[in-house]
């Protein structure tokens, strides 16, 4: 497995496999990988020929406060896991590397970082688009996997690679849950062993939210509805030991609160809340 730093190094790989007309498909990370990266990699691979992994806890992503420090880093621990998952390359650049140079250009969502953790964390989707365009220009994929666990993000990266002309296929990988239903996380590792054994309820929680909207397919008041539900959820969570952030019900191309719930549509029940220091996220993709 190669293991590379620069830009040029990267672009020399896929250049490589290009000419000897292989498709490269890229699965960008911060590290700190889990078995849902692991079945990204899986995912990858079998929609390309050769796999790269990227490594870079991006810093354009995090808020002041949020935990940038703090966010786990293992490296070598990471590359062994890479390896083992038949990735043939990994880019794991510094941050001048990236950032290195003036930095005068800024890019800015529009409506669809209005509601779920777009509205929690304001400008922390500029970063990710900002670093997954460059990411996409360094690697060049043919192909880019990202996890269904953090669906604004991929509905945000589908659209940026559609609106900015990226000539790569984005593909969505499910997400990967513990036997007692906890989406996988890196940021799992800052739960301590009574808020583990709590944090299945997130995803409880939205499931049960989402067999109750399937039934509302006539109603003119979804939103005064989905907020009576939203309510009980959160005092669902707040018993079960969460600081509930949002939970909330949107179409799945607009990212928007829908009037009304119409038949081969597509929706997502999102929601965030903090159980101790870990803020976690989760949610259920429904096709009605
Ligand atoms: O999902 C992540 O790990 C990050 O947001 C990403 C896509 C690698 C960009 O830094």
């Amino acid at each position: 497995m190669l293991i590379v730093k620069t830009v040029d190094e990267i672009r020399k790989f896929t250049k490589k496999e290009h000419q000897a007309g292989r498709k490269v498909g890229f699965v960008p990370t911060m590290g700190a990988l889990h078995l849902g990266h692991l079945d990204l990699i899986r995912l990858a691979a079998e929609k390309s020929d050769k796999v790269v992994v990227s490594i870079f806890v991006n810093p354009t992503q995090f808020a002041p406060g949020e935990d940038f420090e703090a966010y786990p880093r293992k490296l070598e621990d990471d590359l062994e896991k890479c390896r083992e998952a038949g990735a043939a390359a990994v880019f794991c650049p510094e941050r001048g590397e990236v950032y290195g140079g003036e930095n005068y250009i800024r890019m800015h969502l529009s409506t669809l970082g209005n509601h779920l953790c777009g509205a929690s964390r304001p400008g922390h989707f500029d970063g990710v688009i900002q670093i997954v365009n460059k990411l996409f220009n360094m690697v060049k994929p043919d192909v880019a996997v990202f996890g269904q666990k953090d669906i604004q993000q991929f509905r945000i990266l589908e659209q940026m690679a559609f609106e900015f002309n990226h000539d790569v296929e984005i593909v969505m990988g499910n997400t990967v849950r513990a036997a007692d239903g906890l989406a996988l996380s890196s940021r799992n590792v800052y739960l301590d062993r009574k808020e583990r054994i709590a944090a299945p309820h997130l995803f409880a929680t939205l499931q049960k939210a989402g067999r109750e909207i399937t039934q509302w397919m006539e109603a003119s008041d979804v939103q005064a509805k989905f907020k009576k539900l939203a309510a009980e959820s959160g005092k669902e969570l707040e018993k079960a030991g969460f600081r509930p952030d949002y939970f909330e019900l949107v179409g799945y191309e607009n990212l928007q609160p829908p009037e009304q719930l119409k038949s081969g549509t597509t929706y997502v029940i999102a929601a965030a809340a903090y159980l101790g220091k870990a803020r976690l996220i989760d949610n259920v993709l429904i096709k009605l």
